[in-house]
């Protein structure tokens, strides 16, 4: 069931739900009027907590009190927003997720939340309310949600129902139609990330190619899915040489919105290896269960189809998800081996871990073929880009300043962080083979660049952003506002471009 929004004129401490949630600056010395509501109602408790110093403010303190008296909720939540003049959206989703994650942890279903504080001396843009709740729902949406998928006694997260609490009337209109509109795109984050979650031995090729098939039927997407067969009378091989020593064989899955302007269709890619052994070049063990994770750029696409769907957005979309499962044995790819991609390059495949490029190479060339008008691809392309960023930003690659500056755009609005990095021409000279037009490899150098100049070679030309989300699509460790395990990184700013196509 969708989480309940609701929006009410009563403030924060009269209304009654299993708990209520405030936050509150760090460097503001005066209470904002719903804080000094509630401090008078408390007797004074925020005042007295705030001078024992309990009460700090700094960016991600939780303060949990039970049964505080003069709040009408019988838990009050308390998160800290850090400085006034640093608050970000996606300050925000985090402390929405402390928030929820505390309260989900407590069994609580009717959450209610304060307001986001405005900055007293123009130290930031005024609140936007709709912005605000766009936010707060995300986080109290992807905060909670649990990675146990799997365990016979599942943690399941209890919350139901948000009510955003002290509004104007007015306020609460746009906080109303502003918090149905997140709750389907944090749903869809949501059902992103239990795919990425989901083992290899349950997410493989045709796993995803009946999920994007569900997804066709519910919302009326046509949905065309190529099985190895298909892709053979194709010329896919590079998506072939991927997939051919795994005995579950490829899908390539294409679904198009067509819907709305008469402008051709923005191309969604995402990389889909349900499971990257790395083949002949087989990674070493320690940590290659996490390798699950390598479909995290076609998860992404599908939940922002299943977000466009829901969102009716009248965009045209052509989705491309090329999906393999990269594994060694008798009948794959050996170091060495040259094939002829759909777009007729030929490449000799050196390292059989460099799987992604290839297959997005006949994705991208694909998607160009089929008049797309702007290409964006997502994919966990190169361990260099979490050396390089980390698990912060994703690493942002472009043939073309303006639909570079529109994805920028969107990644704003939505809170995920981009960092660009170049695509000097002079990275492909590492990449030339003395048998075939390119390897698939480089030296070393540089490795997200050189992963990025690759993949220009198949776009032809046509505008494209490419996101080498390696770091950001997967967290090592729990956070305060978030599960370990996979973000949905991506799916949010795919939402974005789509509303504004
Ligand atoms: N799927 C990996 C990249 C990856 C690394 C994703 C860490 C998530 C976390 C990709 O297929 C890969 O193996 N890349 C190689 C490329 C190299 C052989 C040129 C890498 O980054 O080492
Ligand atoms: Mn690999
Ligand atoms: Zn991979």
């Amino acid at each position: 069931m969708p989480l309940r929004i609701r929006a009410e004129t009563a403030s924060v401490h009269r209304i009654k739900a299993d708990a209520a949630a405030i936050f509150l600056f760090e460097d503001e010395k005066k209470l904002t009027p719903e804080l000094t509501a509630v401090d008078k109602s408390t007797g004074g408790l925020i005042k007295r907590l705030r001078r024992r110093g309990g009460l700090k403010g700094t960016r991600g303190e939780v303060t949990l009190l039970h049964e505080p008296g003069g709040v009408a909720s019988p838990r009050l939540v308390m998160v800290g927003l850090g400085k006034s003049d640093k608050l970000t959206g996606e300050v925000i989703i985090k402390a929405a997720g402390i928030a929820a994650r505390r309260a989900s942890s407590g069994g609580v279903s009717r959450l209610v939340f304060g307001k986001i504080p405005s900055p007293s001396k123009g130290k930031s843009p005024r609140r936007d309310i709709g912005q605000d709740v766009e936010n707060l729902v995300t986080g109290a949406i992807i905060g909670p949600y649990d990675m146990g998928l799997y365990k016979s006694k599942k943690n399941g997260h209890s919350l139901r129902e948000v009510v955003l609490a002290g509004l104007t009337e007015r306020q609460a209109k746009a906080a109303l139609s502003a918090g149905r509109r997140a709750v389907k795109v944090a749903d869809s984050v949501n059902f992103t990330r239990k795919l990425v979650f989901a083992p290899g031995n349950e997410v493989d090729p045709a796993y995803l190619a009946a999920q994007a098939r569900a997804l066709g039927r519910k919302y009326g997407f046509s949905v065309q899915v190529h099985d190895r067969k298909s892709l053979e009378k194709m010329g896919m091989n590079a998506i072939l040489g991927v997939a051919q020593g795994s005995r579950n064989g490829p899908r390539l899955i294409v679904m198009k919105n067509y819907r709305g302007s008469g402008r051709g269709p923005i191309a969604f890619v995402g990389k889909g290896v349900t499971f990257d052994t790395g083949g002949i070049s087989i990674k070493p063990s320690k940590g290659m269960e996490e390798m699950k994770m390598d479909m995290a750029g076609a998860g992404a696409v599908l939940g922002a189809m299943r977000a466009i769907g829901e969102l009716k957005i009248k965009a045209p979309i052509l989705a491309v998800m090329p999906c393999v499962e990269n594994m060694p044995g008798g009948t794959a790819t050996r170091p060495g081996d040259v094939v002829k991609t759909y777009s007729g390059k030929t490449v000799e495949i050196v390292n059989t871990d460099a799987e992604g490029r290839l297959i997005l190479a006949d994705a991208l060339a694909f998607a160009a073929r089929q008049g797309a008008e702007r290409i964006i691809d997502l994919a966990t392309l190169t361990g260099a880009v979490v050396i390089a960023l980390g698990t912060l930003a994703a690493g942002l690659l472009s043939n073309d300043e303006e639909w570079c500056g529109e994805v920028e755009q969107a990644a704003e609005a939505a809170s995920e962080r981009l960092w660009r990095l170049p695509l000097y021409d002079e990275y492909l000279n590492q990449m030339k083979s003395p048998i075939a037009d390119l390897k698939n490899i480089g030296n070393r150098t540089a490795g997200t660049s050189v992963g990025g100049i690759f993949l220009k070679q198949f776009v032809d030309n046509v505008p494209w952003v490419h996101l080498d989300i390696a770091g950001t699509a997967w967290t090592e460790s729990r956070k305060a506002y978030l599960d370990q395990g996979a973000t949905g990184f991506g799916v949010r700013t795919l939402v974005k471009l789509a509303e504004m196509a």
